[in-house]
């Protein structure tokens, strides 16, 4: 099948199914044949969602009316964006979208005439798309206006770093083999890399590679996985001989590095609501020959899968809105809406609280998300602090790292090549 019709049909399922990126790519790719034309496919999809508000826009200035079948709309958006982004031959780009209407033989004319007409005018729509933040950044106006309430400071900066391809990060299986020496394996197969002096386990790839090309890959010497996230293990400060509970611990990174970090504890508990998720925790942990209990439960209705014995450390890696991995997820900036907010916010909260009793007396609780909205961070914190006075915050004392928030330390979007973070520490009275 053209690889721009198998691209357009993964779109319909994000733009009109509310289906995520990589869940539609994951059912279309292995219907193709050639690494290359999936490596295509996957480009144009990835770019089609990083750009979507402004390809939208420079759209609809082409259109007296706007399109209705949303897989002939794919087709056009993906078209300008090989244009405008893509080192795609311009008549390629637009003989190779053309014939991907065959089987819809009406939209033959639309679609040659829109690119063609992108083509003539482009610098004039260019120019419109450049007139409004929100379309040129390519971004839903709601998000703006979120970030630019939150963070003034920092909401053009994180607009831009959103629309950036994220760098690739390793986590090196420290119990295994130092950084150091993981270096150099890297820098002896070519593969440029360089360490993070504030997280140990961390080294930052000068280039994506496919995993089966890193030394030890498969025996667990290296695993992919964001600097941000990283800090986690650290922050919770595991101790040997202890139990520690990971709730919302699925796909499972946090909870192997927390095993990788301290091999000698006596029990590590990962929980997740989604036991098909779960079961990529557990594939995880097999390569990294790693042993955790694992329970497919829900955080807010603990008594329904606790044992009763309590834990001397808790990890929550709430279910947030993932504002702050739009980089690496762009069709969160399609699928993600104003008044999902709400309800996480209060998921969050009931989590908390329903997880704050199996915390030890002098236990720690680190709070994360990958956030950068305050509603989901520090407020959070905030509202938890005032109804649970056995609860108190340590002050993350850091400052190779994040910002100091009114609680815990958001780290933002693309600072020092990471995602968007946020931690907190609560210990129990
Ligand atoms: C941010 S992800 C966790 C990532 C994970 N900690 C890691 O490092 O790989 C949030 C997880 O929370 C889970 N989740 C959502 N609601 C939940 C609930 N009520 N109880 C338990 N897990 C939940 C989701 O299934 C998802 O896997």
């Amino acid at each position: 099948m053209n690889t721009r019709l198998i691209a357009a049909r993964v779109l319909v399922r994000v733009i009109q199914d509310g289906q995520s990126l990589n869940a539609a790519l994951d059912a279309n790719l292995p219907s193709i044949e050639l690494n290359k034309d999936k490596a295509f496919v996957q480009a144009l999809c990835y770019g089609v969602c990083r750009h979507y508000y402004r390809l939208d826009f420079i759209l609809n200035e082409l259109l007296d009316k706007p399109i209705k079948d949303i897989e002939i709309k794919a087709l056009a958006l993906s078209g300008i964006y090989q244009l405008s982004y893509m080192r795609v031959k311009p008549h390629a780009a637009v003989s190779e979208t053309v014939l991907a209407t065959k089987k819809k033989p009406w939209a033959k004319g639309l679609i040659n005439a829109l690119l063609r007409n992108y083509q003539r005018d482009s610098e004039n729509l260019e120019q419109k798309a450049a007139t409004s933040n929100w379309v040129a950044l390519s971004h839903p106006h709601w998000l703006v206006q979120k970030l630019e309430q939150d963070w003034p400071e920092h909401a053009q900066n994180i607009l831009l770093e959103n629309n950036q391809q994220p760098p690739m990060s390793l986590r090196v299986n420290l119990s295994r083999i130092s950084s150091k020496q993981y270096l150099q394996q890297l820098t002896e197969l070519a593969i440029n890399a360089f360490a993070v002096d504030y997280c140990p386990s961390a080294l930052i790839l000068e280039k994506p590679v496919a995993v089966e090309l890193l030394p030890g890959f498969i025996d667990g010497l290296a695993s992919v996985q964001d600097v941000a996230a990283q800090l986690a293990a650290t922050l919770l400060d595991v101790q040997p001989g202890q139990r520690v509970l990971d709730v919302c611990a699925a796909p499972g990174g946090k909870a192997a590095h927390i095993l990788e970090h301290q091999p000698q504890l006596k029990e590590l508990v990962a929980v997740d609501i989604d036991s098909t998720r779960l079961m990529r925790v557990n594939d995880s942990l097999q390569r990294l020959n790693l042993q955790a209990t694992l329970i497919a439960g829900d955080a807010q209705t603990p008594e329904k899968w606790w044992n009763g014995q309590l834990f001397e450390r808790i990890l929550i890696d709430a279910p947030c809105s993932a504002l702050g991995v739009i980089r690496r997820h762009p069709d969160i900036k399609l699928l993600r809406r104003a008044d999902d907010i709400e309800p996480l916010q209060t998921l969050q909260q009931n989590i908390l609280k329903s997880i704050w009793p199996l915390l030890a007396p002098g236990g720690l609780l680190v709070y994360a998300t990958c956030s950068i909205l305050k509603q989901e961070n520090e407020q959070q914190i905030e509202a938890f602090l005032a109804s649970h006075a056995d609860a108190r915050e340590v002050i993350i004392e850091e400052t190779a790292w994040g910002i100091k928030a009114c609680h815990g330390r958001q780290i933002i979007t693309g600072t020092k090549a990471m995602d968007g973070f946020y931690y907190a520490k609560l210990v129990k009275d």
